[in-house]
């Protein structure tokens, strides 16, 4: 059987991401994948990469001829601009998250994408290869949980500290990086939200701006999220509070699934149904009988590398692609539907309008009079661990 030929790969931005996703593919972590180009503004970061050919800009890599695929690793706005570019010289796509910084941007992605088997248009949202939220996604899927009633997310271990934002100067601005914690940090848990439960209806929220830190965006944020089926989710997040915890429950019919540990879930399953027990009791107190179920899994999977991997096998044919980038316009609708509701303190019928939101944040850009400090930093940290 003939060998494929490697395929060639430009990374646009070497920043924290960007420098972890070349590591992994020179390092020989991606098989069939070959980087042979970077671009990225700064010196000091192109000086990162050996062996390969490099651009000061995103664009001039795209337009070189030396790629069949980008992996897109740049700060949040240009992943629209950069990726109209790439998906319409043809080039398989790869962009980190959140796929714009809002809707309408996504819109824009979106429609510049051919839609074709033979382009591969691909996000990064490494969670979708925990093996955790894929369990949680079968026992939904299967009916195992039975009716859905309720879900809670509580994600506050994105502790960063006031260097961290201060650190670059386009994060933690509207004009930089479009939001906060819900337009960096919590992409992942609103694109897995959306896959493990579908969008909601409508959305009301409290989001407090540099509550923590100083910045002008939200570090914090307190969302119920409700179905026209009557379920209610509620999702609160911060970068401000330590010690944080990761936990999503998932109240169903047949019991409560709890996801917190590194490799296990807890299941603690009715022996009959609680609308079952609800109904038919003979006593106003009693509760149904519960399992308390342990159900191991193989923990939190491959990741990036999982992700790359994946977009190699989609280019072969060989493979579905786990997280296609047209599925990240849902995480961008959420987080801003949420923001929308705490500037305006209103509840938000979803879909929402994107040009609405749009020209929201279009005012908050211009009448912004933030000043912000930029300090050094010593981060030398691995960022794919990140997530
Ligand atoms: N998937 C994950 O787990 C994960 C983790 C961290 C960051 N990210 C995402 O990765 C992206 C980058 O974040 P980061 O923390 O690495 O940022 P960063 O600031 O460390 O790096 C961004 C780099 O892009 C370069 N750049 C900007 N515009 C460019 C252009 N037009 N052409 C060439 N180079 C350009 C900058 O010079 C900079 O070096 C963001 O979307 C972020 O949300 C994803």
């Amino acid at each position: 059987m003939a060998e494929h030929p490697d395929i060639r790969i430009g990374i646009i931005g070497i920043g924290n991401m960007g420098t972890a996703h070349s590591k992994s593919i020179q390092g020989g972590k991606v098989p069939g994948l070959k980087l042979t180009a970077i671009a990225d503004r700064e010196e000091k970061n192109r000086d990162k990469i050996s062996d390969v050919k490099k651009f000061t800009e995103g664009s001039d890599l795209i337009q070189s001829g030396e790629i069949d695929a980008v992996l897109i690793a740049t700060p949040h706005y240009s992943h629209t601009t950069l990726g109209i570019e790439a998906l319409e010289k043809g080039l398989h796509v790869l962009v980190e998250k959140p796929i714009s910084v809002h809707k309408e941007d996504c819109e824009k992605l979106i429609s510049a994408y051919s839609g074709n088997s033979d382009q591969i248009f691909a996000a990064m949202f490494n969670q979708r290869t925990d093996f955790r939220y894929n369990k949680a996604r079968e026992m939904i899927q299967s009916g195992e949980l039975g009716k859905i009633h309720r879900l809670n997310w509580i994600i506050t271990d994105w502790f960063r500290t006031e260097n961290y934002y201060q650190s670059g100067g386009w994060r933690a601005t509207w004009g930089g990086e479009g939001g906060g914690v819900l337009l960096n940090q919590c992409p992942h848990q609103l694109d897995l939200w959306q896959w493990l439960f579908g969008m909601p209806k409508r959305v009301t929220a409290q989001v407090q701006i540099g509550r923590f830190h100083d910045i002008e965006v939200e570090d914090s944020v307190t969302a119920m999220l409700e179905y026209d089926s009557g379920v209610q989710g509620v999702f609160i997040t911060t970068t401000g509070e330590a010690p944080g915890v990761n936990r999503l429950e998932i109240v169903g019919d047949q019991g409560r699934l709890e996801i917190s540990g590194e490799d296990t879930l807890k299941y603690f399953r009715n022996e009959v149904t609680s609308s079952k027990h609800l109904a038919e009791a003979k006593t106003g107190f009693s509760k149904p009988g519960c399992w308390d179920v342990t159900i191991p899994t193989k923990g939190k999977g491959e990741q990036h590398v999982g992700i790359l991997k994946n977009f190699v096998g989609a280019i072969r044919g060989t493979e579905k692609l786990i997280a296609p980038a047209i599925e990240g316009i849902h995480s961008v609708e959420l987080a801003n539907a949420m923001l929308l509701s705490g500037f305006t303190q209103k509840t938000v019928d979803l879909p929402i309008d994107s040009a609405v939101y749009a020209a929201e944040l279009k005012t908050r850009i211009e009448n912004s009079t933030f000043q912000k400090k930029t300090v050094e930093t010593t981060e030398t940290g691995d960022f794919s661990q990140s997530f």
